[in-house]
């Protein structure tokens, strides 16, 4: 009886190691793809651009290469923002289906406000968004704007960490210990792009 327990035990042990290798090598294999590393934002730091954006209740937040849904959880609780993600590496992206689980199960009147797709950010729909939050690598903020000068609303205001945008004019450059960041809006590009 003992050694089957043991046996069963050894079976769990080994089961879960093998998966999760299995995930940390195809998320880091992914994100060696993509030039994109998963990194959070630092907390004091996000607030503070959450702040920049003037993020205000009812109002929608696109975090486009999400990672865990942090900056989604945090512009939900503070804001009160509807916040969506968007990732496609896997290890992140099961963490943030847990975290913000665990989010909506703990603050059941934001449950409606967090939402995360496995989907490619090229593909998110910005249509509507009132702010865009970036934490991405030059590469992938070339591509991106692009895609949120044709894409984004007049109204749109981004923040975009550590990388600014290339082909837009920042309204504000802000610094902070070891981390800048610049403030983007949408109306005063365009404004500047039909000149
Ligand atoms: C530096 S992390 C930032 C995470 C989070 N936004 C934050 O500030 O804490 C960038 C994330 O972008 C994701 N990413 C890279 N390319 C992407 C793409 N094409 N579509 C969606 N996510 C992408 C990476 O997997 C990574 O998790």
């Amino acid at each position: 009886m003992i050694s089957t327990i043991i046996l069963f035990i050894l079976f769990i042990v080994v089961v879960s190691t093998t998966l999760w290798l299995f995930l940390v090598s195809f998320s880091l294999w992914q994100s060696s793809n993509q030039k994109t590393f998963y990194v959070s934002t630092p907390k004091h730091i996000a607030q503070k651009m959450l702040e920049t954006l003037d993020a205000q209740k009812g109002r929608n937040l696109i975090d486009l290469g999400a990672g865990d849904g942090s900056i989604l959880r945090l512009s939900a609780q503070k804001h009160e923002t509807t916040s969506v993600g968007y990732e496609i590496t896997m290890w992140p992206y099961l963490s943030s289906i847990l975290k913000n689980y665990l989010f909506k199960k703990n603050n059941p009147q934001l449950k409606n406000l967090v939402q995360m797709h496995y989907s490619p950010a090229l593909d998110a729909d910005v249509s509507e968004a009132d702010y865009i939050f970036l934490y991405t690598s030059p590469e992938f903020n070339q591509k991106l704007a692009y895609k949120l000068k044709r894409e984004l609303p007049t109204y749109s205001r981004i923040v975009s960490l550590t990388f600014p945008l290339p082909d837009w004019t920042a309204e504000e450059e802000i610094t902070i210990g070891d981390y800048t960041y610049w403030l983007y809006l949408k109306a005063h590009n365009e404004s500047e792009r039909s000149l």
